[in-house]
């Protein structure tokens, strides 16, 4: 069997291997497919040295699609035809797959394509801050496994992560916050322990140049107009009502409440010129560090209480001939796109933002409910794009029992209501990782690593078996302890064996639908 992960179109094993060198290789190439020395050592790690008698030779060929490869492994050398650095990039991925630990290369012939060309994965960096170290894993990963969009979830109510050199109250104040509400949205107990931390442009510069050498491109987001709490504590002019505020502590339930904090959960300010001037300003200074043209404003559950009895929102409806405060939102999100659209961006947010009235058609909207996605479908007949990560099936912050690896593995666009002509409207999958309950980098590990190839399989391969991708991914157990990712156990992750994670639980004192304790009942046992 050709142990890859995702699997490939079409691929033969044949007799024989090749030996790959262990210190410096010898390879030829075609300059139109980009520096192939760098895609060397991103993906084997080795140095290289151009040479006629070659062990790799990367061979132009325009017939081959984007990221689209040839890979001829025999027992005199390697052949990589491609027609662009990521399909050269994915085949040397592949050859990194199919090493064993003696450095051979099975004699193969793989032709291999992508379904999809949306491949993410998101990270949530406002509710734990994980820094570079982290953030490099997951970018190795995901060039391991041909996932190619990385999501940043920068800003949110309990951190804000990104220098913004006009506006530095938003990293002074914004990035630090006292403790944290541990476990479950139901629970009280609380980690003293402050969290704080933010990229400054520099370090993000570097992550977007280490990223795209290894064909991953990176979408920021900064969450407008809800999810807002940390520019709101930094900046109290940014809400509609100047009460002082901090960055909180909680991420939800019961705890604001028991606090007697009722109007916790605000927005910003849309009836404030100045606010859209501050907004147009983060855009502007997060849009040059990314040179990528997607660009993800949220748009998420944003709460309207506030708007509804600000005298300067109410104004901006009146002048704006705006019936409601989800009208208000639409303004707002088609003033956000205006803006990204005259610098060459393309707008993307959460499916809440399709509400609006009008919205240009050409943004793409991220489908996360489970279902009922009545406007994203009608977006799709108008010939919207959308980006599919759908509660149930990619959200990898939830338990393994509720988002399954199978689940994720089988996903089909028709599983949420797309059919017909609107599948060419889709971008494709992407895997979220939300972080309120996931407070160290292991267990962020452990949340996204299996049901993170199950993505990539789904993402990538247009043919599926999920017996075989299980024997595929036992072989790369040993790929992603290399990379120090952890991934639990079968028992817990594949929920092979529920004796097993009731006796864990019960050693923690825990039932096992206390839904978010899975990782300690996994490192407990
Ligand atoms: C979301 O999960 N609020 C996009
Ligand atoms: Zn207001």
């Amino acid at each position: 069997m050709i142990n890859v992960i995702p699997r490939p179109r079409v691929a033969v094993e044949e007799e024989g291997f090749f030996e790959i060198p262990s210190d410096v290789i010898c390879i030829r190439y075609d300059r139109r497919l980009g520096n192939m020395r760098q895609c060397v050592a991103c993906t084997l790690g080795l140095i290289s040295e151009e040479s006629c008698y070659s062990d790799i030779s990367f061979i132009y060929s325009e017939k081959m699609k984007e990221e689209e490869y040839l890979l001829k492994v025999t027992e005199a050398g390697i052949k990589i035809f491609a027609s662009d650095y990521n399909g050269a990039f994915y085949a040397m991925v592949t050859v990194k797959q199919l090493l064993d630990d003696e450095n051979k290369v099975p004699c193969c012939k793989i032709s291999d394509r992508p379904l999809y060309s949306w491949r993410g994965m998101q990270l949530d960096e406002s509710r734990y801050f994980f820094g570079m170290e982290t953030v490099k894993k997951l970018i190795d990963y995901m060039a391991m496994y041909k996932l190619n969009r990385f999501h940043w979830h920068l800003t949110d109510d309990q951190g804000w992560r990104i220098e913004i050199k006009k506006h530095p109250l938003l990293t002074e104040i914004g990035s630090k916050r006292k403790g944290s509400q541990l476990h479950n949205w139901q629970c009280f107990d609380m980690s003293h322990s402050p969290v704080e931390g933010y990229y400054t442009q520099e370090e993000i510069k570097q992550i977007v140049a280490y990223a795209k050498a290894r064909c991953v491109e990176i979408i920021p987001e900064i969450d407008f107009p809800g999810h807002s709490l940390a520019a709101i504590a930094s900046y109290n002019d940014l809400a509609c009502r100047e009460i002082h505020s901090e960055v909180p502590d909680f991420f939800g339930g019961k705890i604001p409440e028991s606090r007697g904090e009722k109007d916790w959960n605000r927005a910003l300010c849309l009836g404030k010129d100045e606010v859209l001037e501050f907004v147009y300003d983060v855009i502007d200074e997060t849009a040059a560090l990314f040179p990528f043209p997607y660009f993800h404003v949220g748009g998420d559950e944003a709460p309207t209480s506030e708007w509804k009895k600000c005298p300067k929102c109410q104004a901006r409806m009146r002048a704006e001939g705006l019936k409601n405060e989800t009208q208000l939102q639409g303004w707002f999100t088609n003033k956000l796109n205006e803006h990204l659209k005259a610098q060459g961006k393309i707008m993307v947010g959460w499916n809440e933002i399709l509400a609006a009235k009008g919205l240009d058609s050409d943004i793409v909207a991220q489908y996360w409910i489970s279902r009922n996605g009545k406007n994203v479908l009608k977006h799709m007949k108008k010939g919207g794009n959308v980006i599919l990560s759908n509660h149930k099936y990619f959200y990898f912050d939830m338990t393994h029992e509720y988002c399954t690896v199978k689940g994720t593995y089988y996903y089909e666009p028709s599983k949420v209501g797309i059919k017909g002509k609107s599948v060419q409207n889709v971008l494709g999958v992407e895997g979220q990782n939300w972080t309120e309950w996931t407070p160290t980098a292991e267990e962020l590990f452990f949340k996204f690593s299996v049901r993170g190839l199950a993505l990539a399989e789904c993402a990538w391969s247009r043919s599926r078996d999920y017996n075989e991708f299980l024997e595929r991914l036992e072989a790369n157990k040993a790929k992603l302890d290399k990379m120090g990712i952890y991934y639990g156990e079968d028992w817990i992750t594949l929920q092979k064996n529920s004796k097993a994670k009731k006796k864990a639980a019960k050693k923690l004192g825990l039932t096992t639908k206390n839904y978010d304790c899975e990782y300690e009942l996994s490192v407990s046992k």
